[in-house]
């Protein structure tokens, strides 16, 4: 298996992947997969707050969530905390999702192969759907335009599960870091230490709880990509 790195949305040395794997630690694909095991139908990634909104007037049974500056949008049913998806909030319904980082990495990349969510809470199921691909594309979203911590962490963790040859050097940064602890991470990061000062902190130790959901983007019947689970 190979695969290549990118420690920032940049451009993939290659056209086409067998699989593109998105990573938002802090808290975007978190909060994808824990939606997902909470029961929602499908997770759809939007690019903006317009596109949100026009999506909600389409998508039957739909909530809309997501956050700008971390915080809850205006109008919007749920933020982008990992405890505001519940069963009771979005069991059996579509959730409606646009963050800053996160769904943008989703939307730029879907050209590239088929598309997965992962974060620290699913890196054990993607480990194990991901053996039946033979190049991988590894996409951390980091923060605006900067590299971060969590989401390099968490490529380095998902890479030292495989015996991989011909790393990029993303990649060999990413396995260097992972021999730290998680919690350390998240909290060290720039993103946990913003989230700590606006009374998040309970997200980052949210964000290290595990679940066994590989969420993996798919075209509904107008085609719109949303992301649905499998387990
Ligand atoms: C993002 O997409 O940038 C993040 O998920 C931000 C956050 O919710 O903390």
């Amino acid at each position: 298996m190979r695969s290549e790195v990118l420690l920032l949305p940049s451009r993939p040395r290659l056209d086409s992947y067998d699989l593109v794997i998105i990573i938002d630690t802090l808290r975007a694909t978190t909060v994808i997969s824990r939606a997902i095991y909470e029961g929602a139908m499908g997770v759809y990634p939007a690019i903006s707050i317009p596109r949100a909104k026009s999506l909600k007037k389409i998508i039957p049974n739909s909530v809309l969530a997501g956050e700008r500056k971390a915080f809850k949008i205006n109008g919007f049913d749920l933020g982008n905390s990992p405890s505001e998806f519940t069963v009771e909030s979005v069991g059996g319904k579509n959730v409606i999702i646009t963050t800053t980082n996160g769904t943008k990495a989703v939307e730029r990349y879907k050209g590239y192969g088929a598309v997965v969510a992962m974060a620290l809470s699913n890196l054990r199921a993607i480990y194990e759907y991901s053996k039946n691909f033979n190049s991988l594309l590894i996409v951390c979203a980091g923060s605006h335009g900067e590299v971060s911590l969590e989401d390099t962490y968490t490529a380095g963790r998902f890479l030292n599960l495989f015996d991989m040859v011909g790393l990029n050097d993303g990649g060999i940064i990413a396995r260097e870091i992972a021999r730290e602890d998680p919690a350390k991470i998240l909290k060290t990061s720039r993103h946990g230490r913003y989230l700590s000062e606006i009374g998040m902190y309970s997200d980052i130790e949210e964000s290290l709880i595990e679940n066994d959901v590989v969420p993996i983007l798919k075209t509904d019947l107008n085609n719109i990509n949303f992301f649905g689970g499998a387990r």
